[in-house]
């Protein structure tokens, strides 16, 4: 049975925004599901000040979804600080991409995670509390 993707998934599963490396990252974080295999790594460049995530990119070795959902979530964390990042759930990337078929939400999850450990990378960096990641299936 074929899976129902929005034009949302589509398109940045198509076109992902964001995607590479940052060389010298000021955060480095990584996510992967062990069902699927699937990984994420998000990097991430936090103005030392303003506390706000100046860059961020993303390489997944993943699904089209995982693959959306990283694209979608970098840029809804793009300009933000490094709290609002921290608030992003995996059900707001879906939603932002006008939802994903529910046996693929865990690919959201993915996102999700990978970002809150590469905010905590950062955190440790700079002498900041690290906040305890919460593993959650969808
Ligand atoms: Fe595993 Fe999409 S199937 S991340």
């Amino acid at each position: 049975m074929a899976l129902n993707y929005s034009d949302k998934v589509m398109d940045h599963f198509a076109n992902p925004r964001n995607v590479g490396e940052i060389e010298n990252p000021d955060g480095v974080g990584e996510a992967g599901n062990p069902k699927c295999g699937d990984i994420m790594k998000i990097y991430l460049k936090v103005n030392d000040e303003t506390k706000i995530i100046e860059d961020v990119k993303f390489k997944t070795f993943g699904c089209a979804s995982a693959i959306a959902s990283s694209s979608m979530a970098t840029e809804l964390i793009k300009g933000r600080t490094i709290q609002e990042a921290w608030d992003l759930t995996n059900s707001a990337v879906a939603e932002a991409l006008d939802g994903l078929p529910p046996i693929k939400m865990h690919c959201s999850v993915l996102a999700e995670e990978a970002i809150h450990e590469a905010l905590n990378d950062y955190r440790a960096k700079h002498g900041m509390d690290i906040i305890p990641v919460e593993h959650h299936e969808e």
